[in-house]
């Protein structure tokens, strides 16, 4: 597959999950990407199987060992396999965006590591030259969700994969820009509160230019009043 994910996780069983649905899993069937997944308490050396220890320093939590985690990536060359570009994803990690997406979704390979607990000791990160990627500023329970969230951003834009859906170059995030707002039919549409909510006129006038002057400009009212930040983005890059 020309994206082949690897995946170190303490939580195999949560994968292919929901990329084993709808576009993502179609295109996971069709071989358009693959997904391995490896199960980090695999590598684990005492009988007890413990992947994870006590913080030196002392704090609450549990720190995953940095003898465990490597044994699991050293396992990929140990089979003949690449490790790629190695991504670990922590709330500390460095924004995703879509430019990094982009970057990401060009590589053939892909070896995330899911942490759990209040993290991985910091040698294996440092010795493996991992890439600290963070989904967004809020903390979840793991990397997992994270790692899903990732995934599927990357595999909607692998070739073949968004068929007759929207060409991401197309949307208007790739212009610094949140999207229009979107109508189907009925035309006229009535609440549960007996109230009558119509489409904007424009939008069935079937004039394309108007049309798209109407999107435009409520693509960029609703990004002035929600993001700010992307808004004065553009600005800077003079529109
Ligand atoms: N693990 C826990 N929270 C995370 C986040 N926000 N991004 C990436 N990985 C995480």
């Amino acid at each position: 597959a020309g994206f082949a994910v690897q995946l170190l996780t303490l939580f195999p069983e949560m994968f292919p999950g929901p990329l084993g649905q709808s576009l993502a899993g179609k295109a996971l069937e069709r071989g358009d990407w693959s997904l391995e997944t490896l199960d980090i308490r695999g590598f684990a050396r005492d009988k007890h199987r413990s992947v994870d220890d006590t913080p030196f320093g002392g704090g609450a939590g549990m720190v995953m060992r940095p003898d465990v985690i490597d044994a699991a990536i050293r396992s990929i060359p140990a089979r003949g396999g690449e490790i790629g570009r190695l991504i670990y994803l922590t709330p500390r990690g460095a924004l995703l965006t879509q430019d990094k997406v982009k970057e990401i979704a060009a590589s053939p390979v892909v070896t995330i590591l899911c942490g759990r607990y209040e993290g991985v000791d910091e040698r294996v990160l440092q010795s493996h030259g991992a890439e600290e990627i963070s989904v967004g500023d809020y903390v979840l329970s793991g990397g997992e969700p994270a790692a899903m969230v990732l995934i599927d951003a990357c595999v909607r834009l692998l070739p073949g994969v968004m068929g007759n859906h929207t060409t991401p170059d197309e949307e208007s995030f790739e212009e610094g820009l949140l999207e229009y707002p979107h109508f189907t039919r009925p035309a006229l549409w009535r609440d549960g509160a007996d109230k009558e909510w119509a489409v904007p006129e424009v939008l069935i006038s079937g004039h394309h230019e108007k049309v798209k002057a109407w999107r435009r400009a409520e693509a960029e009212q609703v990004t002035q009043a929600r993001r700010p930040d992307l808004w004065d983005k553009r600005v800077r890059r003079g529109n």
